[in-house]
């Protein structure tokens, strides 16, 4: 970041992560435009920066067009765990494919610089491990989590056809699995599901990978 203050557009602001980015923006001395449909986002997670001056909410849905005047667009929006984007597997793709077709455009008209929350879901169900940036996946188009890992790998595909055609200037980062303050404790995801049985004093939830004949199962161990 330059040293004057930017203005920054972030989309899922109000979300686990989002909530952080827009607090780390603000510390670094930018003005922060937090835009959320609240969907898996809660005021909540910003209720500390609604009186700071340069902190600003838009209560809106990235799949539908937005025009404002920013310096740099983070787009975070989507549901982020399989229990909240299965809700509406529809709405999860258009998140992810008509928000960045919207947020794309925008930041062609302003030539900003963008960012995409993509994830490592565009990996599938990986036949490599650890996976490495150059390797394609694994991906079950029509199964019950297509909706997010295919949407996020179409969202990819447009950053990279707007960097290509339109000089978009783009930055794209696949995030693992994140915990930490602000994240939804029950959303069933591993990491998740560890916190919330280890402070509960339940047994711990072990997934296994699938074998070699794909044969899936879940163990329980005891605490003890
Ligand atoms: N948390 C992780 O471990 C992880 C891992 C990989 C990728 N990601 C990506 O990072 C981003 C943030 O994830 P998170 O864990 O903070 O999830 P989250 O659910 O807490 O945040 C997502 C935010 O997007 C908002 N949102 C959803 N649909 C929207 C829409 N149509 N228009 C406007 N806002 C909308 C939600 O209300 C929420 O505030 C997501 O794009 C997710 O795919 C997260």
């Amino acid at each position: 970041m330059e040293n004057f203050r930017k203005r920054v557009l972030v989309t899922g602001g109000a979300g686990f992560l989002g909530s952080h980015l827009c607090e780390r923006l603000i510390a670094d001395g930018h003005g922060v435009l937090c835009l959320d449909n609240f969907f898996t986002g809660t005021k909540e997670n910003i209720a500390h920066l609604l009186h700071n001056p340069h902190f600003e909410l838009i209560r809106h849905d990235v799949t539908f067009p937005i025009n404002v005047e920013v310096d740099e667009i983070y787009n975070l929006a989507c549901p982020a765990s399989p229990i909240h984007y299965q809700f509406d597997p529809v709405q999860t793709t258009k998140t992810s494919v008509h928000g960045a077709i919207n947020l794309l455009d925008l930041a062609r008209r302003l030539k900003a610089p963008i960012f995409q929350a993509s994830t490592s879901e565009v990996y599938g169900d990986p036949k490599i491990h650890p996976q490495t940036e150059e390797y394609w996946g694994n991906v079950n188009p029509i199964g019950p989590r297509s909706c997010y890992d295919e949407g996020k790998r179409c969202a990819e595909t447009l950053f990279f056809d707007y960097w290509n055609q339109y000089q978009v200037s783009i930055k794209v980062a696949r995030i693992f699995n994140t915990y930490g303050p602000r994240m939804h404790p029950n959303d069933g995801r591993v990491v998740s599901n560890f916190i919330v049985q280890a402070l509960n004093h339940h047994d711990i939830t072990i997934y296994n990978l699938p074998s070699r004949h794909h044969i899936k199962w879940t163990r329980k161990i005891s605490k003890d």
